[in-house]
C-alpha cells in the first residue's frame, strides 16, 4: 500500500500515577512497575498532515502549537522521531506538518509529555495502519502505546483508560515493560468516575526535567528497596480496587507520592519540588479526612500541584471543601476538575 497525503486526528488525555515510576533502564525501560488514572479532561489534541516527498534521507516536520510554530518543541520531537524511526520504516518517506493544542492552560505546570507523546503516537499509528490495513486493533494500540513510550515514558499510560498498568509484574497479567496494559481485573463501584481535582500550586517551570529525574535513581542508595515497595504497591492498589478499600488506598496513593518526593530529596544532586502551599494543602485535606471521614487523598507529581483524588458521590462535599480552604493555596486560585476517562480517542 502507498498513500501520498492525508491527514488524521486525535486526543489523548493526561494521567496521574498511583504507584510512580521513578527510575529507568536503557530504552525507557521502567526501573520499576507503576499503575495510573487515565485522566478525561486534561487533553492534548493533535492534527498530523502528512505528505510524500523526494528524498527519504532525513526526517522533515513542521510544529504548531496553538496555531503558532512552536521551535522549542523540535529537538523533543526530533528525538522522539529517530528513537521511532526503526519501528515505523514510513517516517522518512514523508513530510509532516503537526498541529497541537492542550485543553489546559499553558505552562500549568501540568506535565503535556504524556499526553502529547500519546497524541502523536496515536496519529503515527495510524499512518501505520493507513500502509498496513490487515493490523488487529489490538496490535494498533499496544505498538501505539510502545511508541508514546519512546517519547515519554508515563505516555504509555495515556492510550488506554480508565486505569492502566505498566511494567512487568508478577501478579498482573500480561503486564509488559514495552507498554502499558488496561487493567482488566473489575473494580468496586466507589472507584467509577473516580474525581481528580488537580490543584495549581506552582505554575513554573519544572525544577528538574524527568529526565534528570529517573537519572539520579541510578546509584540512589535506596533505590533497591523503593523498586521491591512499588512491586508491593502495586499489588497492595489493586487489591483496595477490587475491595472498595479506601483505607488502603489512600495510605498506599499517599505514601507513593510522599515516597517519589522523598527519592528526590535523598539523591545526589537533591531537590525539594513541593512548596510551602502544597504542604499546606496536605494537611488541610489530612484534617478534613479526619473530621469527615470522607475518603479524600492527595497524590503529587515531579512538582508542587496537588491531584486531589476522592469519589464522585462526595463532589459536592469536596469541591465546597476545595473552594473553602484549599483554593487560597493556589496560584491566582487555578485548580482543574478533572475525572477517570477512556483513553486516546480519534476525531
Ligand atoms: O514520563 P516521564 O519520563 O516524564 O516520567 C514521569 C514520572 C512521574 O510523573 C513523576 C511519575 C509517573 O509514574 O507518572
Amino acid at each position: 500500500h502507498t498513500a501520498n497525503e492525508g491527514s488524521f486526528k486525535w486526543s489523548a488525555p493526561s494521567n496521574i500515577a498511583l504507584v510512580k515510576y521513578w527510575g529507568k533502564k536503557e530504552n525507557q525501560i521502567p526501573a520499576n512497575p507503576s499503575i495510573s488514572f487515565t485522566l478525561n479532561n486534561c487533553k492534548t489534541i493533535t492534527t498530523l498532515d502528512f505528505q510524500k516527498k523526494d528524498n527519504d534521507t532525513q526526517f522533515s516536520f513542521d510544529l504548531f502549537f496553538e496555531g503558532q510554530p512552536k521551535e522549542s518543541f523540535r529537538p523533543k520531537i526530533e528525538k522522539f522521531f529517530q528513537r521511532i524511526a526503526a519501528y515505523l520504516p514510513f517516517l522518512s518517506d514523508y513530510h509532516f506538518t503537526i498541529h497541537t493544542e492542550n485543553t489546559f492552560p499553558h505552562s500549568s505546570g501540568i506535565a503535556s509529555s504524556a499526553s502529547g507523546m500519546a497524541a502523536l503516537a496515536m496519529n503515527l499509528m495510524s499512518v501505520e495502519r493507513l500502509l498496513n490495513p490487515d493490523m488487529t486493533d489490538d496490535y494498533f494500540y499496544k505498538k501505539a502505546s510502545f511508541l508514546a513510550r519512546l517519547g515519554s515514558g508515563s505516555a504509555c499510560r495515556s492510550v488506554k483508560g480508565s486505569i492502566v498498568v505498566w511494567g512487568e509484574h508478577e501478579q498482573t497479567e500480561h503486564s509488559a515493560d514495552l507498554f502499558g496494559v488496561p487493567l482488566l481485573d473489575a473494580v468496586h463501584p466507589i472507584f467509577e468516575n473516580y474525581q481528580d481535582t488537580i490543584l495549581l500550586v506552582d505554575k513554573g517551570e519544572k525544577q528538574v526535567s524527568s529526565t534528570v529525574g529517573h537519572n539520579l535513581m541510578h546509584g540512589h542508595p535506596y533505590a533497591t528497596q523503593r523498586f521491591a515497595q512499588a512491586h508491593h504497591n502495586l499489588s497492595k492498589v489493586k487489591e483496595a480496587l477490587r475491595n472498595g478499600n479506601t483505607e488502603l488506598f489512600i495510605n498506599v496513593v499517599e505514601s507513593e507520592a510522599l515516597t517519589l518526593h522523598a527519592m528526590m530529596m535523598t539523591s545526589m544532586p537533591y531537590f525539594i519540588l513541593m512548596k510551602p502551599n502544597t504542604l499546606q494543602i496536605i494537611n488541610k485535606i489530612w484534617e478534613f479526612r479526619a473530621a469527615t471521614g470522607i475518603p479524600v487523598c492527595f497524590t503529587l507529581d515531579a512538582g508542587a500541584n496537588v491531584h486531589v483524588l476522592y469519589p464522585e458521590r462526595d463532589s459536592v462535599k469536596i469541591l465546597e471543601f476545595i473552594k473553602n480552604e484549599l483554593v487560597a493555596y493556589c496560584q491566582n486560585s487555578q485548580y482543574l476538575c478533572d475525572i477517570l476517562g477512556k483513553g486516546a480517542v480519534q476525531y
